[in-house]
């Protein structure tokens, strides 16, 4: 890994998911979730303040130690309690049928094998347990989809292992999980990285 990807991409990562507009979206994913929760790919943890107070505990896999020292930070101003175990959220340390619900936002992007994760959290997630997804993704627009092309293998470089033409749905949606709830549209900003998908699967 380059000096670039191990110490500087955390931060320049981290600061690209902190717009205050991504607020309403990181609330609506974790909305009304309740009991025990798994997040892979936690990074500096930019969903805490959105938990509601039901959720009991956060267990967070996350393989930067950047990200998990941003984390920690915000992790002590808030009341849930979360226990980073582990580093990969393709090969969870973690018993089966043992959480409430899964958590994944802007990682199933750079995640290597996103297909493998999602398998990972069907596992350890109970029967009628629910997985919350928030991605950017592949646009359905055909000329914004050839510009995610165009630029993917750049975006990989610079953000760490992103990638801009991942479909979450369709990726939800091959690993055994069955959407129960889909929201899909721009947000704010440029198209190539703002087609996002919040989505609801058990
Ligand atoms: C774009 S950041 C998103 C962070 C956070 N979820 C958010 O919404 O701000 C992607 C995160 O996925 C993490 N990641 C990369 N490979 C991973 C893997 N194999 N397992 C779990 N997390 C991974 C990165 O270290 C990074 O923190």
């Amino acid at each position: 890994m380059g000096l670039y990807r191990r110490y500087l991409a955390p931060h320049v990562v981290d600061a690209v998911c902190s717009p205050p507009a991504l607020g309403a979206w990181r609330s609506r994913v974790v909305a009304d979730l309740v009991g025990t929760v798994v997040e892979i790919g936690f990074g500096g943890g930019r969903n805490l303040p959105f938990y509601p107070s039901s959720v009991t505990g956060i267990t967070a896999i996350e393989p930067s130690s950047i990200m998990r020292r941003k984390a920690q930070r915000r992790i002590a101003t808030r009341a849930i309690p979360v226990r980073f175990e582990g580093l990969d959220g393709q090969d969870l340390a973690l018993p089966s049928n043992d959480f409430d619900a899964a958590v994944i936002t802007f990682s199933l992007c750079t995640i290597p094998d996103p297909l493998r994760a999602l398998r990972e959290l069907r596992r350890v997630v109970r029967p009628g347990g629910e997985l919350r997804i928030l991605e950017h993704g592949l646009s359905p627009d055909a000329s914004v989809a050839r510009w995610q092309h165009r630029l993917d293998g750049v975006e990989q470089r610079v953000a760490d292992g992103c990638h801009l033409t991942r479909d979450p749905s369709a990726l939800v949606s091959s690993s055994g999980w069955e959407i129960t709830d889909i929201y899909q549209r721009y947000a704010p900003g440029p198209k190539p990285w703002c087609y996002f998908t919040s989505l609801r699967a058990q």
